[in-house]
């Protein structure tokens, strides 16, 4: 596996994926539509590592884009990215979540079809399994979503099931993400959300840099440690080596896989602020409001099988996630933007 073709590549943990994989040597070619993101990404990739990739804006739904690429490169293996994200988004607006990522990636895989190229990684999340899992939640927990993004992600590893089992030669990772946070070490790569963050890691950066006034904590009473909900955070570099890992697996006859991609240990929104307010060194305003619905009480993933068989195991604790994520804050307080 020596071209990859990274869909996404320009959002949140695609960039940091790319520095990972050009740090270890492979040939990167970009799709991206720059529909969530900002092409200036790209652009510190490269000034990262010192190297180049190859970038080319297009949609993964344009599978006549995707033709003209895959003639015009030898790709090797795809990691798919592409695709919208946000959760509660995806309740009102139903129809663009299957398109763009249910549709998007049928294109995608009948493009790849076409082309021989039959080496996969996909980005699954830690939604499909719901609000029933126990924790640590394993990868054989029964699945179930709660939300049309969830139902995209179990859709598509249903898809990506169904393939393998009428053609063998597929060679398929889905990777389960947790809460993928923090940034690069340089504090020159980093989420930068539209508008106001949606997700509790940059809500918190903004406030600490006085950007919003408070942090509103959803829920304070649910059955854990202090009342708020706990999540496995996880550092994005360390997820972005978690596809290293899973390239390194894929080779002839690999199979279809799936792993955890998180830390194992679970962190409550009170203990995430804290250990902000450490970092920082100044308290950070919160208010404690009714619960988001969807949300579930705990989650944190068990990651005995993706240590088992990948080798792979998280390194950064949530200090240097809260360390890295205020860096690049206060580096960059209008992200790409500036
Ligand atoms: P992101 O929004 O930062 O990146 C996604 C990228 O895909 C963006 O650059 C966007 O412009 C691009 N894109 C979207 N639709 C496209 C299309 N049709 N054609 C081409 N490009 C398109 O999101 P991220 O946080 O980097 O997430 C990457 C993947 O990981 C997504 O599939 C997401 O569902 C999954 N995931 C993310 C999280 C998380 O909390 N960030 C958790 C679990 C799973
Ligand atoms: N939270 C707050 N206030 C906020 C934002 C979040 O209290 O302003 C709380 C939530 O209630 C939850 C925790 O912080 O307890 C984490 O919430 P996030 O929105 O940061 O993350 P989620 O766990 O809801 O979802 C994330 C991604 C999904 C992904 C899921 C599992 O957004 O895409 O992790 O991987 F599917």
């Amino acid at each position: 596996m020596k071209k990859i073709l990274v869909t996404g590549g320009a959002g949140f943990i695609g960039s940091h994926t790319c520095v990972e994989l050009l740090n270890q040597g492979y040939d990167l070619v970009v799709v991206d539509n720059l529909l969530h993101s900002n092409p200036k990404s790209l652009k510190v990739i490269e000034d990262i590592t010192g190297k180049s990739l190859r970038f080319y804006q297009a949609d993964i739904r344009d599978s006549k884009s995707l033709k003209a690429i895959f003639e015009a490169e030898k790709i090797d293996a795809v990691i798919h990215f592409a695709g919208l994200k946000v959760v509660n988004e995806s309740s009102s607006l139903p129809l663009e979540y299957y398109d763009n990522n249910v549709s998007g990636t049928v294109t995608l895989l009948q493009v790849m079809k076409a082309f021989g190229c039959k080496n996969l990684i996909f980005s699954s999340s830690a939604s499909v399994y719901g609000n029933e899992a126990p924790v640590p939640v394993s990868e054989d927990s029964p699945r179930s979503v709660m939300t049309p993004y969830g139902r995209t992600k179990l859709i598509v590893e249903d898809i990506l099931t169904d393939l393998f089992s009428s053609d063998d030669d597929w060679n398929i990772v889905m990777l389960r993400y947790f809460n993928p946070v923090g940034a690069h070490h340089s504090g020159n790569l980093g989420e930068d959300p539209k508008g106001k963050p949606n997700n509790l890691m940059p809500y918190v950066t903004q406030v600490a840099l006085g950007k919003l006034t408070k942090v509103y904590v959803f829920g304070g009473n649910y059955d854990t440690k202090d009342g708020t909900g706990v999540r496995d955070y996880i550092h994005v570099v360390d997820l972005a080596r978690g596809h290293v890992a899973a390239i390194q697996k894929l080779k002839d006859q690999s199979g279809l896989s799936v792993y955890n991609l998180g830390t194992g240990k679970g962190s409550s929104v009170l203990e995430l602020i804290q250990e902000m307010e450490q970092v920082i060194g100044t308290p950070i305003p919160y208010e404690i409001v009714d619960r988001r619905p969807g949300d579930i009480a705990v989650s944190y993933a068990d990651v005995t099988k993706v240590q088992k068989e990948l080798g792979w195991r998280a390194e950064y604790d949530l200090k240097r996630m809260c360390q890295d994520a205020w860096r690049w804050q206060t580096q960059h307080p209008h992200g790409f933007a500036e």
